[in-house]
């Protein structure tokens, strides 16, 4: 159990510039403080992330979000009264205060307000917005439990937070409202497109805008296990497991994921944490539905099998 003292030991720690590891709704963070610049360059460090990978703010409420913020429009307005606290990140104008070191130079800042408790508690004791990319090393599994983020940091980090298993599952959804007029989203998540469009109307998502700028930093292999993982239902040879939620198949070993996408995506990496720990030659994943509520699964998955950059590690 956290107690207030450990939630006020952690905050201590951030307004100090150290890292402290939290638990959100999606994913664990590992979290400095936003505003120092020098905190922030620690987080970068500890994680092996390349500087040109912008980071997410995460605020304990509406008006701190608008206080780092040069604009708030209409948009930002509905989705936060309808998303936050949520796995909905909002990206627009920054204000100065933010420093270039947690936008990667970009003239725009990545917010959000995680859905839980502790997460909240630590950022209004603090009293600073607090910068956290998920708390795993760069290209690696995110970390659904704190026993993740220790595996990953070890001493790393000055503090966890231990807030159980992370109910979501997957990273939030990273919506950008920096050109007006033009919503787009950036990285799915479990906030839906088919959600956001009904709290705002159409926006375009660059999984289908032909030529448009992926989300700064994300890199084709991204969330991979050690083990290949391939999305197929077509096993290759050796001794593999096979996940599947729709139709089972004979394997080494045979592991059903629900048919619910919210339940499966709050299962998602814990599964594949386990599986890697196992040391088979390959995970075998049934493809899952092309429908907007997978989109956050499906695009993971993909991250996760992607091969384009296996072989030497990058940075
Ligand atoms: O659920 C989450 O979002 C988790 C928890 C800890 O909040 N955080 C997370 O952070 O996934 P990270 O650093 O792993 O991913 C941040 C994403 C990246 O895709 C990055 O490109 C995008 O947010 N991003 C950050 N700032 C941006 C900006 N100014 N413009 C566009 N994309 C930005
Ligand atoms: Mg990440």
């Amino acid at each position: 159990m956290v107690t207030r003292e450990d939630v006020l030991r952690a905050a201590a720690l951030i307004r100090a510039g150290r890292l402290v590891a939290f638990p959100t709704e999606t994913v664990y963070g590992l979290g400095a403080n936003a505003l120092d610049p020098a905190a922030v360059d620690s987080i970068f460090r500890a994680k092996g992330r390349p500087a040109t990978s912008p980071l997410i703010v995460h605020v304990s409420s509406r008006e701190m979000a608008q206080r780092y913020v040069r604009v708030w429009p209409n948009e930002a307005e509905v989705l936060s009264l309808r998303f936050w606290p949520g796995p909905l990140t909002i990206v627009l104008p920054k204000v100065q205060a933010i420093p270039d070191r947690v936008t990667a130079g970009l003239d725009t800042v990545a917010i959000r307000m995680p859905a839980h408790k502790l997460a909240l508690e630590l950022i209004e004791a603090a009293g600073v917005p607090i910068a956290a990319p998920s708390a795993n090393r760069f290209t690696q599994l995110s970390p659904t439990t704190a026993g993740h983020v220790r595996a990953a940091f070890g001493d790393t980090v000055d503090l966890v937070l231990d807030g159980g298993p992370t109910n979501v599952g997957i990273e939030s959804t990273v919506l950008s409202l920096a050109v007006p007029g033009s919503p787009l989203i950036l990285r799915p998540g479990m906030v839906t497109q088919f959600d956001i469009e009904a709290a705002i109307g159409p926006v375009e998502s660059v999984l289908s805008v032909q030529g448009a700028h992926p989300s700064p930093g994300m890199h084709e292999r991204h969330y991979s296990p050690r083990t290949p993982l391939i999305l197929s239902s077509e096993l290759p040879s050796g001794r593999g497991v096979f996940v599947w939620w729709r139709y089972p198949k004979a394997a080494a070993k045979v592991l059903q994921m629900p048919s619910d996408p919210a339940l499966y995506a709050s299962r998602l990496y814990g599964t594949l944490h386990e599986l890697d720990a196992e040391g088979w030659d390959f995970i075998a994943v049934e493809p899952v539905p092309e429908t907007h509520d997978w989109a956050g699964i499906r695009d993971r998955l993909r991250r996760a099998a992607s091969e384009t950059l296996r072989g030497p590690e990058i940075a």
